[in-house]
């Protein structure tokens, strides 16, 4: 299970997958675990939940021919998805890609010396700020482009890393992230260009574009302009279950170096017990984003006909339409951003509003607009969203108010370094005399998650009134809060 990347010019297809239901359609005693034996007799609720199929698939690791032994499937399935991707390496992960964030962080930890520090994008999602505590990084954190129209981040500018590294003593890498939820893509060959010039590796947070390269229509993945370490949610837009994912190392100037940093922090993060069925669908969905051309394209030529409806129809607009090379060199043409509030609505509550009477789910929502994602392959109905979206009127909770605008609060000072703010002793507070204290916790307003406050960095009363309006809004959550409206927060007391 722990196979560099050797290719097999007669490997293709599902080895894996193969190998998982060769197994599941023999007649076997099955006297191991899973405990539920893949039989009828001992698992009857769990086997009229999930099927017969899913239990049989469900095989414990260690299967030789599945993933033991010399050219077994397991290993030649992840040397298939590295090249698919144009990896060196390839890890298949059943933690999602918040495993490949923690894993990447403890790689770049252990790259170079314990205090140097590590440039990393503001608006990075939790599970990386989880990985500079586990890793116990020293953080400088670069200002990804602010859309204030609409409140969202977009990812960093080449200027922004320039001068960044320029006034950073000693950096060892830099971290990314890049698509944003909305679909921006930042221009990661000139990101790759200044990092290496600088002589560090680029790790990009690429969880949002695992479907990358797979169309002409597409964007180019970040391993083909020049990323060193890549994060994929394979699960999000690659079309595998949910919690797989992967992390892909190119075959560039630092692989040397990364490879045996990155296997020893996936032997640290990974379960001794994997997923048959998360891995299969990694295995599945590589294949079917390889050979799914025709399909993928189907659902991009979907996606723009029902922007241009929605254009057309004069209500909304699609905030993705105005936006300027400095916000996004390349657009993911799989998302539909509608800004609603051009129609009087809020976001959220219309995100809120179209699931629970409509049963139409978007992605994700801000107080502004909401985000529709298309899986590649998937040609929805598109009648049945623009019917739910026109039917919305600007009355009652549906109304947009200024008041609810939230722009993202500016961040504070970081004045301990995070790891050790997080195991710093610490005392919860009414949420008012947290302001100008350190904070012991990393909160995170969902959507997107990405954190608003770190562990050791100062609370501003600005951060307090933003993370408690968004706990009060529709579909509004803060991760790490020690209660859901968060009147109380975390503080340091060293
Ligand atoms: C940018 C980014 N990176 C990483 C993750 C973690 O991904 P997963 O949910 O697969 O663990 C997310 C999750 O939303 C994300 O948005």
């Amino acid at each position: 299970m722990t196979a560099p990347a050797r290719a097999n010019p007669n490997d293709h297809g599902t080895p894996y997958a193969d190998a998982v239901s060769g197994n599941a359609a023999q007649d076997l005693l099955r006297l191991n675990v899973p405990g539920h034996s893949a039989d009828h007799g001992s698992a009857p609720e769990l086997m009229d939940y999930f099927g017969a199929d899913v239990l049989k698939k469900d095989v414990s690791p260690l299967l030789t021919g599945i993933d033991k032994g010399p050219g077994n499937a397991y290993d030649r399935s992840v040397v298939l998805a590295a090249q698919a991707w144009g990896a060196r390496r390839t890890w298949f992960l059943t933690n999602g890609a918040s495993q490949a964030n923690r894993m990447g962080a403890l790689a770049l930890g252990a790259f170079g010396q314990a205090d140097q520090p590590v440039l990393v994008q503001r608006s990075a999602h939790s599970s990386f700020i989880d990985g500079i505590i586990l890793a116990g990084l020293t953080p400088v954190f670069l200002q990804p482009v602010l859309d204030d129209r609409y409140g969202i981040a977009h990812g960093v500018a080449p200027a922004e890393l320039e001068r960044t590294l320029a006034e950073t003593d000693n950096p060892k890498g830099v971290y990314v992230v890049t698509p944003s939820y909305f679909g921006a893509v930042s221009d990661v060959p000139a990101l790759a260009g200044i990092a290496h010039a600088a002589g560090v590796p680029l790790m990009v947070d690429e969880a949002w574009g695992a479907h990358f390269g797979f169309h002409p229509q597409l964007p180019q993945n970040a391993l083909s302009h020049g990323a060193d370490l890549v994060v994929s949610s394979t699960h999000k837009l690659g079309g595998s279950l949910t919690q797989s994912a992967m992390l892909h190392l190119a075959d560039g100037p630092f692989a040397d170096a990364l490879e045996p940093l990155v296997q020893r922090a996936f032997m640290l993060t990974m379960s001794t017990s994997e997923s048959a069925l998360l891995i299969a669908s990694l295995d599945i969905a590589r294949n079917s984003l390889q050979n799914g051309q025709a399909r993928i394209g189907a659902s991009i030529a979907a996606a723009e006909r029902i922007r241009q409806r929605i254009r057309d129809g004069g209500r909304f607009t699609i905030v993705s339409d105005s936006w300027s090379p400095q916000e996004a060199v390349a657009v993911d043409p799989l998302r539909i951003s509608v800004d609603v509030r051009s129609a009087g609505l809020n976001g959220n509550a219309v995100r809120e509003e179209m699931m629970l009477v409509d049963g139409v789910y978007t992605e994700i929502s801000t107080d502004a607009c909401i985000v529709a994602f298309l899986g590649p392959g998937f040609e929805p109905d598109g009648d049945r969203f623009v019917a739910a979206l026109n039917r919305l009127e600007p009355s009652g909770r549906l109304a947009y108010a200024e008041t609810h605008t939230l722009p993202l609060p500016r961040t504070g000072e970081l004045r301990i370094r995070p790891r050790d703010a997080w195991f710093a002793p610490a005392v919860a507070v009414d949420a008012r005399e947290a302001i100008g204290r350190v904070s012991a916790d990393s909160l995170a307003a969902y959507p997107p998650g990405i954190p608003n406050v770190l562990p050791g960095e100062v609370i501003s009363a600005e951060v307090v009134e933003f993370l408690q309006k968004v706990a009060a809004s529709p579909g509004g959550y803060v991760r790490g809060a020690r209660d859901s409206a968060v009147d109380t927060i975390r503080v340091v007391t060293l």
